[in-house]
């Protein structure tokens, strides 16, 4: 008697916690679902140059000394994180991205660990990450660090391409108590010092990991580090790049063509580089973004659109544009955009839909001109209305065959908009029901 009651006990207590522990995750987490939109920013010394962030060390293509000369370049001097506010926000984004240190090692705050930083080794001499926080706290806007696990400057931290040791032991200092630590243990302090900094400092409403990859869990000690940045913060989201320990999954730059489960951010480029490149116009044209980010909405991810700012802090002009040309799309469709979920499972229209809270508007997305009708199949709501968002012109609908005595829905073949009527990138006619969507399928 006493085992099951033991038994019972704790079935009931780890049920208990389980339960706050998700209902938690969901709390944390549900700014973070509506968002829909979040511009990422990778600003680092490699603007300087224009060249592919970190990476050409890795592939031996730069030594680490002439990549590290960029920094001589990196000014800061026109950077006012309030204009970057007020684009993001023209743009309707709610949480922005920031890249406080990429995998080159190059540190955007003023941290004590490593005087690989903005303020001690460049001549911006001054902290980045402090003033882009509250900027965008004062803009309403959700603020996350972009941060690289991995450390490519780091002398703790093993890498295959040759690099000057004792320059890096000049820039990484070591405390003397340290002695006793390899290389590892070493790492992990420091690594977990930078972190516990920008926590503590500038408390992000996000952790935006990356670089997971190259170490396994254990290694990284990810489960240790996600209860300590809950501990700092209990409201912190952590993206999924924390092999296994993140809240959301992360995929990049190909849309996932069957969406992830749980919650998701899809992350891509506005021309093919995540930092400044001036010699890459291979822009992706704003029907394609707008498109994508239609895509992404409707299968309930957030689109994060990357901008790569120049070294002195100011936003290229092509990605002001495409910014700009995205925020004035979503006011003209805002209704569809903040406050609806995912739409319908595929079958019921050729397209990308999505759902009012209520359930009671659904949410079609066209990106190209109709013929003849538009078709939606398998609902059995009553409609009330058909309406053009932008133009709020109202369209003629009728409801073909269906089988009544089984419930089945018959087609709806709503009236096409004209030419006049169409968004010039995508156009979203919302149809209102009587009552919560009920479907057929
Ligand atoms: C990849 C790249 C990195 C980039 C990141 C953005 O992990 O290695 O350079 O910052 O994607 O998601």
């Amino acid at each position: 008697m006493k085992r099951i009651f033991t038994f019972l006990f704790v079935v009931l207590f780890s049920a208990g916690v389980l339960a706050q522990k998700n209902n938690s995750t969901a709390q944390r987490l549900a700014w973070f679902k509506n968002a829909k939109l979040g511009i990422f920013i990778h600003w680092g010394i490699y603007s300087v140059d224009g060249i592919t962030a970190s990476w050409p060390m890795k592939w031996k293509k730069m030594s680490w000394e002439d990549y590290m000369k960029q920094s001589t370049g990196f000014t800061a001097k026109n950077y006012h994180p309030d204009q970057w506010a007020q684009l993001f926000k023209e743009a309707g984004a709610r949480y922005a991205v920031l890249t406080t240190k990429h995998h080159d090692g190059f540190a955007l705050w003023p941290t004590r660990y490593s005087k690989l930083n903005c303020v001690d080794h460049s001549p911006a001499k001054r902290d980045l990450i402090g003033p882009y926080a509250e900027a965008m706290r004062k803009a309403g806007i959700k603020v996350g660090f972009y941060f690289s696990l991995l450390d490519w400057s780091n002398k703790d931290y093993h890498v295959d391409f040759p690099r000057p040791e004792k320059t890096l032991k000049k820039l990484y200092p070591q405390p003397a108590w340290e002695k006793h630590l390899n290389a590892h243990q070493r790492f992990l302090r420091f690594m977990f010092g930078q972190l516990s900094e920008l926590s503590h400092r500038y408390h992000p409403d996000l952790f935006w990991f990356d670089g997971d990859w190259e170490h396994p869990a254990e290694w990284w000690q990810a489960q240790s580090l996600k209860d300590s940045l809950l501990t700092w913060d209990k409201k912190v989201v952590v993206n999924g790049r924390l092999r296994g320990y993140g809240d959301y999954q992360t995929p990049e730059q190909g849309i996932p063509t069957t969406p992830p489960k749980g919650p998701w951010e899809f992350c891509m480029t506005i021309n093919d580089h995540w930092g400044y490149v001036p010699s890459d116009t291979n822009y992706k044209p704003a029907a394609q973004i707008i498109r994508t980010f239609v895509k992404i909405i409707s299968e309930g991810g957030n689109l994060l659109l990357d901008v790569g700012p120049k070294p002195d802090g100011t936003i290229d002009s092509a990605d002001v544009r495409i910014l700009k040309t995205l925020g004035a799309w979503i006011r003209r469709n805002k209704e569809a955009v903040y406050g609806s979920t995912a739409g319908l499972p595929p079958g019921h229209f050729y397209g990308p839909t999505l759902l009012s809270k209520d359930k009671k508007t659904l949410y079609l997305a066209l990106f190209g001109q109709p013929k003849d009708y538009i078709g939606l199949a398998g609902v059995r709501n009553k409609i009330l209305n058909i309406r053009v968002l932008g133009t709020d012109k109202t369209l003629k609908w009728v409801r073909n065959g269906g089988a009544k005595w089984k419930n089945i829905p018959g087609l709806l073949r709503i009236e096409a908009p004209s030419s006049k009527d169409l968004d010039p990138y995508v156009t979203i006619l919302a149809v209102d029901l009587e009552g919560p969507i009920d479907i057929y399928q």
